[in-house]
């Protein structure tokens, strides 16, 4: 059938080799940029509603658990990402290794996983907008009936990444102090503020399920075992940390810098882990403050730490945080915007995708079909779907996209023993295989209704590849001139 036929390491080599890109970043220099593409929504909202909908305080822990799963997976990406170095992410590395389907599904999960995480970062963008401008609730934030501020917000990055304009990296490098001294405002204002009780119970107790809420409502690994249907308690923090997993994505854009780093075999993993471990303690800190400040049954799921200021007397601390939020989510959407279309563009390249989708526009040089067509359907979700459950898809996306990485570890090491890699995962297949079940094990208290969508997603994705993409894919023609119709071209 040919499922299997794998890009050969080799074609990707080249092809990388083909981009001399200079070999500038250190690992500071990538920590800097990974803390600058991971914080996010993760930390200005989701916090605020995992702490009332999940965890209650121990939403802190639920913020280490996810970090130590993201850390596992950073280190399976960064051996990938040195072995085979590449703008075209995980998706190219699984072409290369597992095979086309798998590159398929791993390239179809991180559309999703970019484009929902871009409304979700939108509608956050709108909460904290309107909490800033005193905007009406019944077109911004999570109230809104159609959110008309993530809709704007997307609308006009899209003309940005469409046009080819773009940041300069002093931008960035700014937004990245912003963004973690708003972090520190927060913890050392917000010590001011903190009441002890609120922290109390720590981890609320188990308690049953709304009246009304149904079995897709609850987590895959409760429904499975035929457990009472509940909310908080260890479950409860559990299914947080799944959901919070989201506020690390975005360090994959780091594994793509293989190619510009000066030593990749020691900057990478400590830019990954370092820009991980740098997030995680500001996460805890965040969110170890905020439910110190507000009872967390209070928190306000719109703009938690603003409103949290706000009614704690220091309106000022609010509007910083507010302003810091909203620069902060927008260079979060344009990488996540930037992300998709090279995605997407290498996709189209390799023929799994339309190929006219992949021209690049004669004046702009940028893939703006793909990226129009990618953003209306931002929109339209962005608009209408609330930001939780937008954001368990893309923690599902997210992970089942790391499940395979790291499997394509010691897949790779058993095919290709010989290919050089600057920096090896210690202790493979063990490390790999930990971190796959860590994976699978926090899919698995994402709740049922969250895997329906996502099995629904790989449908629509296995049926696209089965009528459109294996017949189309650069490999076909290959294999044919070849003369070798049905091997792998491994
Ligand atoms: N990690 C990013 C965020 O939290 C996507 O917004």
């Amino acid at each position: 059938m040919n499922l299997l036929r794998k890009m050969p390491v080799d074609d990707v080599l080249d092809r990388s080799r083909q981009n001399t890109l200079k070999r500038t970043l250190s690992a500071t220099s990538l920590a800097g940029f990974g803390v600058g593409v991971i914080i996010g929504t993760g930390i200005f909202t989701l916090v605020g509603v995992e702490a009332k909908q999940h965890a209650g305080p121990a939403v802190v822990v639920s913020f280490v658990i996810a970090g130590a799963v993201a850390a596992l997976a950073a280190l399976c990406y960064a051996e990938l990402a040195s072995a085979v170095p590449t703008a075209g992410s995980a998706y190219t590395y699984a072409f290369a290794t597992l095979g086309e389907l798998f590159a398929w599904i791993i390239g179809w999960d991180l559309l999703l996983e970019f484009a929902l995480g871009a409304a979700v970062v939108s509608r956050s963008w709108s909460g904290y907008v309107a909490n800033l401008l005193d905007l009406p609730p019944e077109w911004f934030g999570e109230q809104a009936t159609v959110n008309i501020g993530a809709i704007f917000i997307i609308a006009v990055l899209t003309v940005v990444a469409v046009t080819g304009i773009r940041g300069s990296s002093r931008v960035t490098n700014v937004l990245v102090i912003v963004k973690v001294s708003v972090c520190v405002l927060i913890v050392v204002a917000g010590l001011f503020f903190v009441r002890g009780a609120n922290l109390d119970p720590f981890v609320p107790p188990a308690e049953p399920a709304e009246s009304g809420a149904s079995i897709v409502d609850q987590p895959l690994i409760q429904a499975v075992a035929g457990l009472e249907q509940s909310v908080f308690g260890i479950g409860g923090v559990l299914t947080a940390a799944a959901v919070v997993f989201f506020a690390y994505t975005g360090f994959e854009a780091l594994a793509n810098l293989g190619e510009e780093t000066k030593n990749p075999k020691r900057d990478l993993p400590r830019g990954l882990l370092g820009s991980l471990a740098v997030c995680t303690v500001l996460y805890v800190a965040v969110s170890f403050v905020l439910n110190a400040m507000v009872d967390y049954r209070e928190i306000d799921e719109g703009a938690p730490i603003s409103a949290a200021f706000q009614s704690a007397g220091a309106p000022w601390v609010g509007v910083l945080v507010g302003l810091g939020a909203i620069s902060g989510l927008t260079s979060v959407m344009m990488v996540e915007l930037v992300t998709l279309g090279r995605i997407g563009f290498a996709m189209s390249r390799d023929g799994l995708l339309p190929r006219r989708l992949s021209e690049v526009h004669p004046r702009w040089g940028t893939p703006h079909r793909m990226t129009i067509a990618i953003s209306v359907l931002i929109m339209v979700l962005a608009g209408f779907v609330p930001i939780t459950e937008l954001a368990d898809m893309v923690s599902i996306g997210a992970l089942s996209g790391f499940l395979i990485v790291a499997l394509a570890v010691p897949l790779l090491r058993r095919k290709r023993p010989e290919l050089e890699r600057p920096f090896r995962v210690p202790l493979s297949p063990w490390l790999p295989i930990v971190t796959a079940l860590a994976c699978l094990y926090l899919m698995s208290n994402l709740d049922v209704f969250t895997w329906l969508r996502f099995a629904a997603w790989l449908l629509l994705g296995l049926a696209i590849y089965f009528f459109y993409g294996r017949r189309h894919s650069v490999l076909v023609g290959r294999s044919k001139d070849e003369g070798e119709a049905g091997k792998t071209t491994d």
